[in-house]
C-alpha cells in the first residue's frame, strides 16, 4: 500500500513537472488558434503522462527490455493523441473559418447565407444568432426605406399643395399693384384667409416634425373630458354653423383623464372639424365621451356615408387623403378661373396631416385612435388612459 503511495507520488511529481511546463505554454496560446492549443493541450497531456511514467519507471528499477517496452506504448498513445488533436483543430478551424465567410454575407442584399457543413454546437449557436441578427437588420433597413420614401412623397405633396396657392397669392397681390383688381376688398379676404390656411399647414407640419422627433413635451394635467369637449366645440363651432351641421356633446360622461389639455383639444378640434367637413348640411356631428375598462373612449361620429373599407387603414397615414389620392383640389378650382381667383374655398382642402397628428399624440399619451364605420357616417375613436376620480374637497 505504501509502494503504491510512493509510486503514484512520484508519478504525480514527474507529471506535474510536464504539466508546470506546459501552463505558460497553453496560456500564451490562448490568443491563437484554436487548432493550435487543442494541439498543445494534447502535447502537454502526452508530456504529463510519459513524465509520471518514465519517473515511476527510474524509480522500479525496470530492465532496459521493460523500459524499452514502457517507451513503445508510450510512443503510440502519443502519436494517436496528438493526431487526433490535430484533426480535432482542423474541423474546428474549417467550422470557424465558414462561419466567418458567411458573416460577411449579415446585411447584404441577399441575407445571410448559412454553412453548409457541419458545426459544433457553439458555433450552429453563433450562426443561428447571425440570421436572426441579419434578418433584424433587413426588417430595419426596410423600415428605414419605407420611411425616407414616405418622407420624400410628403414633401413632394407638401410642395405641390403650397405652390398653387401662393401662385393664387401672388397673381392677387400683382392684380392690387397694377389696380386691375375689380373688387380689392374681396381680394384682400381672400389673401387673409389663404395665408391663414397655410399658417395652419406649416403649424400642422411642425407639429407632426415635433411628434416625429419624439419631441413633443407634455405637460399633463388632471381635467374632465366634459371641459376638454366643451372647448373644441366651440372652436369648431363657427365652422358648423357655416355649414349648417348640428354638434351635439350630449352623451359626455365628465370622467377624469390625465392629459395636456392643449394638445387632445387640438385632437378633438382636427377630428371635429374633419367630420363637419364630411358631412352634408342638415346631418349631425355627435361627440360622445365614456369609461371602458380602465380607459376613457372618446368619439366623433359623422353622417358621411362611410369610409371605403378599404381606406380605414389609410386614414392615418400622414400626407393620405380621401378621394383621388392628392387630386389637386386647389387646381381644379383654378383651372377655369382668373388668375386672380385661383383660391379655393378655406377649410375645403386639407394636406393629408390632421389624423397623422391626431395619431401621433394621443399614442403620445398612450392612448390608441382608431375609425370605423357606422350606419350612416363613420365614427373616430380616441383612447386615452383614464386617471382616479377627482378627489372631493
Ligand atoms: N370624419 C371623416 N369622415 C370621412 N372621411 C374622413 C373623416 N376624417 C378624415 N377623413 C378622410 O381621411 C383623410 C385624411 O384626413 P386628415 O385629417 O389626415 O387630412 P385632411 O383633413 O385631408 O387634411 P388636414 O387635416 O391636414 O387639413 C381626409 O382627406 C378624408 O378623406
Ligand atoms: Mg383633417
Amino acid at each position: 500500500m505504501k509502494d503504491l503511495l510512493v509510486m503514484a507520488l512520484i508519478a504525480a511529481a514527474g507529471a506535474g513537472a510536464a504539466g508546470l511546463l506546459g501552463w505558460p505554454a497553453v496560456r500564451w496560446l490562448r490568443r491563437r488558434s484554436v487548432a493550435l492549443s487543442l494541439f498543445a493541450v494534447a502535447v502537454v497531456t502526452v508530456l504529463a503522462m510519459a513524465a509520471g511514467t518514465l519517473a515511476v519507471a527510474q524509480a522500479m528499477f525496470l530492465s532496459g527490455h521493460d523500459l524499452g517496452v514502457v517507451i513503445a506504448v508510450l510512443c503510440m498513445a502519443a502519436v494517436v493523441s496528438l493526431a487526433t488533436a490535430a484533426v480535432l483543430g482542423r474541423q474546428v478551424v474549417a467550422g470557424s473559418r465558414a462561419l466567418a465567410r458567411a458573416a460577411r454575407t449579415v446585411g447584404s442584399d441577399s441575407g445571410f447565407t448559412a454553412p453548409t457543413g457541419p458545426l459544433g454546437s457553439e458555433l450552429a449557436e453563433l450562426s443561428a444568432e447571425l440570421a436572426a441578427t441579419s434578418a433584424r437588420l433587413a426588417q430595419s433597413r426596410e423600415r428605414e426605406q419605407a420611411l425616407e420614401s414616405s418622407r420624400r412623397e410628403l414633401i413632394a405633396w407638401i410642395s405641390h399643395d403650397l405652390r398653387t396657392p401662393l401662385a393664387g397669392l401672388r397673381a392677387m397681390a400683382e392684380a392690387l399693384e397694377d389696380g386691375v383688381a375689380p373688387e380689392p376688398a374681396r381680394y384682400h379676404a381672400r389673401i387673409r384667409t389663404e395665408v391663414d390656411r397655410l399658417t395652419g399647414m406649416v403649424d400642422d407640419l411642425f407639429e407632426l416634425s415635433r411628434i416625429q422627433a419624439g419631441a413633443l413635451t407634455l405637460s399633463l394635467s388632471r381635467v374632465s373630458v366634459y371641459d376638454l369637449v366643451g372647448d373644441a366645440i366651440a372652436g369648431a363651432y363657427p365652422l358648423a354653423r357655416e355649414r349648417g351641421v348640428r354638434l351635439s356633446g350630449e352623451q359626455v360622461a365628465p370622467e377624469p383623464v390625465e392629459v395636456d389639455g392643449r394638445e387632445i383639444t387640438r385632437v378633438l378640434g382636427n377630428l371635429l372639424i374633419n367630420a363637419i367637413r364630411s358631412t352634408p348640411t342638415d346631418g349631425v356631428v355627435a361627440v360622445a365621451a365614456r369609461r371602458e375598462r380602465g380607459e376613457v373612449v372618446l368619439s366623433v361620429t359623422d353622417g358621411c356615408g362611410g369610409i371605403p373599407e378599404q381606406d380605414l387603414a389609410r386614414v392615418f397615414e400622414t400626407g393620405w387623403r380621401g378621394g383621388t389620392a392628392r387630386t389637386p383640389r386647389a387646381a381644379r378650382h383654378a383651372a377655369g378661373r382668373p388668375p386672380g381667383a385661383a383660391v379655393q374655398h378655406h377649410g375645403d382642402t386639407g394636406a393629408g396631416l390632421g389624423l397623422a397628428i391626431v395619431r401621433g399624440i394621443v399614442e403620445a399619451h398612450a392612448g390608441r385612435a382608431s375609425v370605423r364605420n357606422v350606419r350612416g357616417g363613420c365614427c373616430f375613436e380616441i383612447a386615452l388612459p383614464a386617471a382616479g376620480p377627482f378627489s372631493t374637497v
